[in-house]
């Protein structure tokens, strides 16, 4: 198990939404951050809330779907404290709209932050973690990682790689002292993608967690070193369990319990107001 008290954290995505809170959450369990973005302001927002006495967090301004962008990152924050020893791939993006109406840079711009970014980066930190003989990364997935949603395809499929890549990658390591693991929230309430969805009324099967949810199965997922966790309520796990079982009563459930509708109604919105 990687001892946060004084490591070297990488968190992307600090910049908004849950990675603010899990930035907040590694601060108080004594980790020095790096708090990785494309949103400089965003980020200095993040270092107020998550400064402690003596860690003074270091915001790097990057684009983690570019190369050079994911080099300044390491070089940065090896330059300025240490080698990494934690990771954690959050940055994200999502294109929800109808598959054809996706263009081919709605498709490019996904995957080059969602996989790409997250897989080119720990490649990048992952060879100060070999020479350490520790350290962890985890990449947040989603529950979309594990079952079919419509009109969130692209997102869908980045977050099903997620899952391959944790899980190779992870068996590649064992007995190198290394973690890999990743969690799979549902919904997330108040921040975040999910929270600035506009459309009717959320449907009673989707279900929501709170920010604190996830980044406390961050946390989790290294103390125990847990090659995954989902961050969802029971009702939504018990669904999982029977999607796994049957997809075709899961797909039933979900298109006559209006998530289908939903989640159409969401793309369609965001398509006009693009
Ligand atoms: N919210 C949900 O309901 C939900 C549910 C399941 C899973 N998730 C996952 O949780 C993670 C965080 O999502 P969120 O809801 O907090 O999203 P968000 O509010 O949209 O924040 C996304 C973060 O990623 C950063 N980012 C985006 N593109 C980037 C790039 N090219 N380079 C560097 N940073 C980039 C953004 O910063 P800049 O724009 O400043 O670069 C921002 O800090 C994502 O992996 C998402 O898929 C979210």
């Amino acid at each position: 198990m990687l001892e946060l008290n004084g490591a070297v954290g990488i968190v992307t995505g600090a910049s908004r939404g849950v990675g603010p809170v899990i930035a907040e959450h590694l601060a108080e369990a004594g980790v020095r951050l790096a708090l990785v973005a494309r949103s400089e302001d965003g980020l200095r927002k993040t270092a107020e809330r998550v400064r402690r006495p003596g860690r003074e967090p270091l915001v790097v301004p990057a684009d983690i779907s570019d190369e050079a962008g994911q080099r300044l990152v390491v070089n940065t924050v090896c330059r300025e404290l240490g080698p990494p020893e934690l990771l954690v791939n959050n940055a994200g993006r999502e294109h929800l709209s109808r598959f054809q109406d996706a263009s081919v840079e709605d498709i490019k711009k996904v995957i080059l932050v969602n996989l790409f970014g997250a897989e080119a980066l720990t490649r990048l930190v992952l060879p100060h973690l070999l020479s350490a003989g520790r350290g962890h990364i985890v990449t947040i997935g989603s529950v979309a990682g594990r079952t079919a949603y419509p009109y969130g395809t692209i997102n869908c499929s980045t977050k099903h790689g997620v899952v391959g890549f944790t899980w190779s990658l992870r068996e590649e390591l064992r007995g190198t002292g290394i973690g890999v693991s990743a969690v799979y929230p549902t919904l997330i309430a108040d921040v975040g993608i999910s929270a600035r969805w506009r459309a009717g009324r959320r449907p009673a099967l989707l279900g929501q967690v709170q920010p604190a949810d996830v980044a406390r199965a961050v946390l989790t997922c290294i103390a125990k070193n847990k090659v995954e966790m989902t961050v969802s309520p029971v009702a939504e796990k018990i669904a999982d369990v029977l999607g796994a079982v049957s997809p075709r009563l899961a797909s039933w459930i979900a298109r006559n319990g209006g998530v289908h509708s939903y989640l159409r109604d969401v793309a369609d919105l965001q398509r006009r107001s693009r």
